[in-house]
């Protein structure tokens, strides 16, 4: 598989579907699909910066996933709290800059330091951004951003005609970083549940049926290099 090193893309976006499912076909509760998961997605984050790909965006904790059985949340908070603890270094060393996007402040107290901490500890970092989407929707964040923004308004701080998509952005989580360019979703679903909504609108989608635990190095190399046969045309006219 011979990918394009000029056609990268710069931003890429995964939800990491199928832990629950992969784990009950092999007879197992649903938190070894998501520690599997976790190995998974450290490996992807390497092969990402292998790569060179600036920004990698990775849907770890929705808005909604607050709705799952209590004993699944507290294990899923234990697996990002050891992630934290371990894997520090490794950022560290790498240069990688961690960021969370969504409401840390849902979180526990002791998680919300620990994001803190390893955001702080790799603030200064560049060679790949890893956001991290934690207690994130995309509806929550346009409406916050709505919010935000009547509130200059109401004082006078911004005319309404003013605002503008430039500035619309700027009250996002993603603020100052790029669209992403490839979105990928394992596990065979077809959506994008809430996921980046506005900053999708001209993302290129790869689908498959590989569940995230199963998800290789191989298979992330497939989807971006069926990305790179995309033809983008952001609404205009290609010309042949
Ligand atoms: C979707 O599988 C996965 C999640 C809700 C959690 C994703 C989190 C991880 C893979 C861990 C990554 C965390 C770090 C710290 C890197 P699902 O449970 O919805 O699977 P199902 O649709 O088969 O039930």
């Amino acid at each position: 598989m011979i990918l394009d090193p000029f056609k990268l893309p710069k931003h890429v976006a995964i939800i990491m579907d199928g832990n629950g499912r992969w784990a009950k076909k092999q007879g197992l509760p649903r938190i070894f699909g998501h520690q599997r998961g976790v190995e998974v997605a450290k490996k992807i984050i390497n092969k990402t910066w292998e790569l060179g790909i600036p920004v990698l965006t990775l849907f770890a904790f929705s808005k909604e996933n607050w709705e799952r059985p209590k004993e699944e949340v507290t294990a899923l908070f234990e697996l990002l709290k050891n992630y934290l603890d371990s894997e520090l270094k490794n950022l560290k060393e790498k240069e990688i800059n961690f960021r969370v996007i969504g409401d840390k402040e849902d979180f526990p107290k002791d998680i919300q330091e620990k994001l803190e901490f390893v955001e702080k500890a790799t603030e200064k970092y560049n060679r790949l951004i890893l956001c991290m989407a934690l207690s994130y929707g995309g509806r929550a964040e346009i409406l916050k951003a709505t919010k935000q923004i009547a509130e200059k308004v109401k004082k006078n701080e911004i005319e309404p005609f003013e605002i503008n998509e430039e500035i619309f952005r700027k009250f996002l989580y993603t603020k100052n970083l790029p669209d992403p360019d490839l979105l990928i979703r394992t596990s065979g679903e077809m959506r994008i549940s809430n996921f980046l909504i506005f900053q999708s609108a001209y993302t290129e989608f790869y689908f498959t049926e590989v569940c995230w635990p199963e998800f290789t190095e191989e298979e992330y190399l497939k989807a971006l290099l069926s990305y790179q046969k995309r033809i983008r045309k952001f609404g205009k006219v290609y010309e042949f």
